[in-house]
């Protein structure tokens, strides 16, 4: 005899399956170093480039010092650990950064702080730039000027993109139908010299035109890149310093999910914008995203841009 279920079971059964459906993409104007809004082991991949340590041209003093800094860096890793799923992936777009004559070693604090979190160190790529294309540091000309020992700084072309992993990956948790349907395009990857751990791509130049002006957007081909190799379709990815949203986009495009967070506010415009949001109005029009804005989101990038403008007419 078919058993009917009861009114309660039907009306639960429902609301299971328009939760699972109505998963909706976050964007999330708050400290990273708390991401409450996100269950433990629910994301499956993060993609991400933190704020270059007081870089000159782009975060003057944004930090009181390198140690706090640091902090900064420890309390995300602490909450990316919680949020990533089993096995998952953290690729964090990083460089060391010069301020003053000294170089500050960001790559390698960053790398021991994740591991000392819990992650395991499973990769490193070198981002190379093409010459011509570098955006700030004409450090060269400096022997130019001097053509003498001791004047020497390198002009720099690389960034690197660090690859932690969240112990273990079950490769037999994913279902024959979702390897398919995220099968990586082998043309693509030979190609363009994915295999290589050394990538060049022509990075992104903030001019006054471009959306990302005043914002230090990492190009499209990094996160495509990583979401194709880490990611299935359907997956949720995260980025904890969006920025203008690139993660997110290129999240959207290639049938994944998106969350991100980002402390500063005046981003919510150029956020809106890159991922097809309309920038009208403040209140959330589209179903499968909610804006949510906290109240320790801030207000950076006006006095961020006045400060590099005050620095540079300085030193005029
Ligand atoms: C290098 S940018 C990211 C750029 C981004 N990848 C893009 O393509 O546009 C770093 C971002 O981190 C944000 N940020 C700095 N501290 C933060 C924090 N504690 N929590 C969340 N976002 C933060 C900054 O406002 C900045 O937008």
């Amino acid at each position: 005899m078919k058993i009917l279920k009861s009114e309660i079971d039907i009306g639960m059964e429902i609301e299971r399956l328009s939760m699972k459906s109505e998963w909706r993409n976050k964007i999330i104007f708050g400290d990273c170093q708390n991401m409450g809004e996100l269950e433990d082991s629910s994301i499956h991949l993060v993609v991400t480039s933190p704020p270059y340590f007081n870089a000159p041209f782009d975060y003057p003093d944004l930090f009181d010092s390198y140690k706090q800094f640091l902090n900064m860096i420890r309390n995300t890793a602490k909450e990316l650990k919680r949020v990533l799923d089993e096995g998952r992936i953290a690729a964090l777009v990083v460089d060391d950064t010069l301020i003053d004559g000294k170089k500050y070693p960001v790559v390698a604090d960053i790398t021991k702080v994740f591991i000392e979190e819990g992650f395991k160190y499973r990769e490193k790529i070198i981002w190379i730039k093409p010459e011509g294309f570098i955006r700030i540091s004409r450090r060269s000309g400096v022997i130019l000027q001097h053509p003498y020992p001791m004047y020497y700084y390198p002009d720099n072309l690389q960034e690197s993109i660090l690859i932690f992993q969240n112990g273990d990956f079950d490769y037999k948790s994913i279902s024959k139908d979702s390897k398919m349907e995220s099968k990586i395009d082998i043309d693509e990857f030979q190609k363009e010299k994915w295999y290589l751990s050394v990538w060049q791509i022509t990075n992104v130049l903030p001019n006054n035109n471009r959306l990302e002006k005043g914002i230090a957007a990492f190009p499209e081909e990094i996160p495509y890149r990583l979401i194709k190799l880490f990611s299935y379709k359907n997956e949720v990815v995260l980025d904890p310093f969006m920025g203008s949203g690139t993660t997110l986009k290129v999240a959207l495009e290639l049938d994944r999910k998106c969350v991100g967070y980002d402390i500063d506010l005046e981003l919510l415009k150029v956020v809106k914008e890159k991922v097809g949001l309309n920038q009208a109005t403040l209140t959330n029009d589209r179903p499968d995203f909610e804006v949510i804005i906290r109240k320790d989101s801030k207000h950076l990038r006006t006095k961020l841009q006045q400060k590099v403008k005050d620095n540079h007419n300085r030193r005029q």
